[in-house]
């Protein structure tokens, strides 16, 4: 089975492309993996260090609106996971025009050149924030896309074409919308490694506006699974939430790592909130536990303990980011 995984250098990806390669997900058996991935400030060749010399793996470097090189890739190409995303809301406050470039047009650009070339299945990796924000409940697949950042709105145009590509020209997508992940190799600009990173160091961590913006956290392997039986067992042209059961308050979140790590309140500076911040996110995920036998499987207490362990051993992998990326 040959299965292109774009974006397989950044925190999402690369586990998924890890884990396929080592113990493998059930119905992806014996795959060929190519990354194609431009290696941004986010993507970085090192969290595929596990499986480079892995029979069958190959990591090409370059942009998902190539076609020729797109084109070149899809050719008998079975499975295409698609991860490559700008992916920080804030640097969308920021700029949002490379966040349109990549995330929709980049999207396009793979789709239209999947259906040219015949691929077998799409997975086209999104987000919860497309839903907006809720109160109270949670979000079913049929929810209408609200989405409030230039982050999430350029993720709902990608979604939206994705479903075009299936209605249209009957190219077999699914689509995934995952809560927030945690877990080894997140880029230190995210809330969890940066202030994980900052606490271990001495340093203080900014907490935005009240504190009481609530996250659902799902631990990386558990996503990475979810999006596993989506594209061997899902039904073509549906969308899959994949949520990890674990809502926080950033307050309960931020209280959680100091205790992690020995430090206090006296360590967290409040900060203005974000732009358009959306209070609260929770996906229902009653289709894929029925549909497909999906169930988050970390605890949140022993990943979020993992994942701090993880950054005090691997300074080697976070401190030069944090540095080239002026967050040191
Ligand atoms: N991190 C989360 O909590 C989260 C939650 C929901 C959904 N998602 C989605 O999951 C996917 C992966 O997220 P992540 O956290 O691993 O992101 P990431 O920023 O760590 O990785 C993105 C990867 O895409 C690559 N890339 C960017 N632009 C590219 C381009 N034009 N061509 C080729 N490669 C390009 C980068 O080099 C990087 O390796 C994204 O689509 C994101 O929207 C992430």
């Amino acid at each position: 089975m040959k299965i292109l995984v774009t974006g397989g250098a950044g925190f999402i990806g690369s586990e998924f492309v890890r884990n396929l390669l080592s113990e493998g997900y059930r119905g992806l058996e014996s795959p060929g993996v190519t990354v194609l991935d431009k290696l941004t400030y986010a993507g970085n060749p090192r969290n595929l260090d596990p499986v480079s010399d892995v029979p069958g793996f190959e990591l090409v470097q370059g942009d998902i609106l190539d076609r020729p090189l797109v084109d070149d890739l899809m050719r008998g190409t079975d499975l295409v996971v698609h991860f490559a995303a700008e992916s920080h809301v804030d640097r969308s406050i920021a700029g949002a025009a490379d966040f349109v470039v990549t995330n929709v047009v980049g999207t396009q650009t793979l789709l239209d050149a999947a259906h040219q070339a015949g691929v077998g299945r799409f997975v086209h990796v999104s987000t919860d924030e497309v839903y907006g924000s809720i109160d109270s409940g949670s979000w079913s697949e049929s929810q209408p896309l609200e989405p409030n950042s230039p982050y999430s709105a350029s993720k709902a145009g990608s979604d939206l074409l994705a479903r075009a590509y299936a209605r249209t020209h009957g190219l077999d997508v699914v689509i995934t919308r995952c809560s927030n992940n945690y877990g080894p190799y997140q880029f230190p600009e995210k809330v969890i490694p940066l202030f994980v990173t900052n606490l271990i160091d001495g340093k203080n961590v900014p907490l935005y506006g009240d504190g009481l913006n609530v996250r659902d956290w799902l631990h990386v392997e558990d996503h990475c699974r979810g999006i596993a039986l989506a594209a061997a067992g899902g039904r073509g042209g549906e969308v899959y939430n994949i949520g990890g059961g674990t809502e926080l308050t950033n307050r309960e979140l931020t209280e959680r790592l100091l205790a992690a790590t020995g430090r206090d309140w006296s360590a967290v500076t409040p900060v203005t909130d974000r732009k358009g911040h959306d209070r609260r996110y929770s996906v229902s995920i009653a289709k894929i536990s029925e549909e497909l036998g999906y169930a988050p499987q970390v605890p949140f207490e022993t990943g979020l303990a993992d994942v701090v362990q993880w950054y005090r051993d691997r300074r080697d992998w976070w401190e030069p980011l944090k540095e080239k990326a002026g967050l040191a």
